[in-house]
């Protein structure tokens, strides 16, 4: 099997021929005391500089937090930093893995606006304090790699789904794959408001996703339509407006999801999973939703 598939040529195998993985049980978040949208480094925060409602979006976030509670997550909260903004959307400074003997290891991000660069420090400090084996990517070969914004596990599975073009370069998962040890299916991003994988696919169980198609490619909608039985279109409306695509399905039952996402919630109740809405106006702001607002870990 190669490790880094590019075309629907190359998947050989099936979701069940992937080894399990066990599903996450914690999320990292990061208090947004100092969020605000103070710069433009993605569509969306375009006319947003100084928007925010600092007091709106404490208490959006504490909504969220306590939606992740409320599904049997364990929470765990850093503070966020001054003079960084984006902080709070710790879904991109890292990805985290959990090996076949339940060691914890976590890439570092290499972030692609130089605005978020410091962000890196501080969860890394978390990670070391909680016992991970921490890797590097080489920053002389590889330019930039946004975590799980770009990297997401496929549920249960140890596969992973690689976005690049935007934040992430294709060159970084063959050494994500080689050192984790687990294949990954690369997809092409070709829309600029779809900058992260996770705003264009949410995979919310093993065989279930939903997906924005307009963001890939016509190979990679192929690979993605190969590997899942079930694949949810969102509208544009939902998708771009609303980030439906970057909900959250911890448990593969349960999604978090911004809130007016009338289409896709009834898509996704006609598929069994639990709808829980939430407001996350403030973030949409700055170009994300529930998934950027946290990291999930074992
Ligand atoms: N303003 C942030 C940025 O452009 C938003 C990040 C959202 N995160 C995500 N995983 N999509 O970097």
């Amino acid at each position: 099997m190669p490790q880094v598939i590019t075309s629907a040529d190359q998947l050989d195998f099936t979701v069940e021929d992937i080894p399990s993985m066990p599903l996450p049980s914690e999320v990292l978040m990061v208090r947004p005391l100092h969020y605000s949208v103070e710069y433009v480094i993605n569509p969306h925060m375009a006319d947003q500089v100084g928007n925010v409602n600092t007091i709106e979006a404490q208490n959006e976030w504490d909504l969220v937090r306590s939606l992740f509670n409320q599904v049997g997550i364990k929470v765990h909260v850093i503070e966020d930093q001054e003079g960084l903004p984006d902080m709070v959307f710790c879904a991109n400074q890292s990805l985290p893995y959990i090996d076949e003997d339940g060691n914890r290891h976590v890439f570092m991000s290499i972030m692609h606006a130089d605005q978020r660069k410091d962000e890196v420090p501080y969860i890394e400090q978390w990670y070391r304090q909680h016992g991970y084996e921490i890797h590097y990517l080489d920053e002389d070969k590889i330019n930039d790699f946004e975590g799980c914004g770009d990297a997401i596990w496929h549920t249960g599975k140890r596969l992973l789904w690689g976005g690049y073009g935007y934040r992430s370069s294709m060159e970084a998962y063959e050494t994500i794959s080689d050192t984790y040890d687990v294949p990954v299916i690369a997809l092409k991003l070709v829309n600029e408001s779809f900058y992260h994988l996770d705003t264009c696919l949410s995979v919310l169980d093993e065989h279930t996703a939903l997906i924005y198609p307009e963001a890939f490619t016509d190979e990679g909608l192929k690979m993605i339509n190969k590997l899942f039985n079930t694949v949810i279109h969102a509208s544009k409306y939902e998708a771009e407006e609303l980030f439906a695509c970057n909900a959250s399905c911890p448990d593969g039952r349960n999604v978090i999801i911004q809130q007016g996402c009338t289409d896709v919630n009834k898509n996704l109740r006609d598929n069994g999973f639990s709808v829980h809405e939430v407001s996350t106006y403030e973030y949409l702001k700055s170009g994300g939703s529930v998934f950027c607002m946290k990291m999930l870990l074992w």
